[in-house]
């Protein structure tokens, strides 16, 4: 019994290896750490702006941005999507945070993303556009709310 269970665990330790391996190859450094470790990934209760996007693949994902004066203080995200998805949010609040509105604005792209992660096989990198699309909406929400602070109030709580 007690060999079964070292053998079993020996098994799936040389799997989770043979894998990780085969990731590796298709996935850089960053990318693997932001999968496994992604950042923001959580909602912001009553955010400034916030935006919701549906990919082309039918994938949605969520973000919501807390500014302070021009500076974006927090970005956060949440998505329903690939591990790719979560790893292109997970870029993107990354890029976001402690930027100024313009600043961000200039800098969000998919391209931007990309570039950040180190690259996405051909068929992952719509993720990205995603991830790009849906705090382009958020920061638009967020302009927009500025500008008609009185139609906040209306909003259905996030
Ligand atoms: Fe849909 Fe990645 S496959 S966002």
């Amino acid at each position: 019994m007690m060999s079964n269970d070292k053998e079993l665990e020996q098994f799936t330790q040389q799997l989770q290896a043979e894998i990780m391996e085969k990731i590796g190859k298709v996935y850089t450094e960053t990318v693997i750490d932001h999968w496994q470790n992604p950042r923001n990934f959580r909602r912001i209760k009553k955010p400034d702006g916030y935006g919701k996007a549906q990919g082309t693949c039918g994938d949605t994902m969520e973000m919501f941005i807390k500014i302070n004066e021009d500076r974006i203080l927090d970005c956060s995200f949440q998505t329903d999507g690939c591990g790719t998805s979560i790893v292109c949010g997970s870029m993107a609040t990354v890029i976001a945070i402690n930027k100024t509105f313009t600043e961000a604005l200039a800098e969000v792209s998919a391209s931007k993303i990309l570039s950040l992660l180190g690259g996405l096989p051909e068929a992952d990198k719509h993720c990205a556009s995603l991830a790009a699309e849906t705090l382009r909406r958020a920061m638009a929400d967020l302009l927009y709310h500025k500008k008609f602070p009185w139609k906040k109030i209306y909003r259905k709580e996030q």
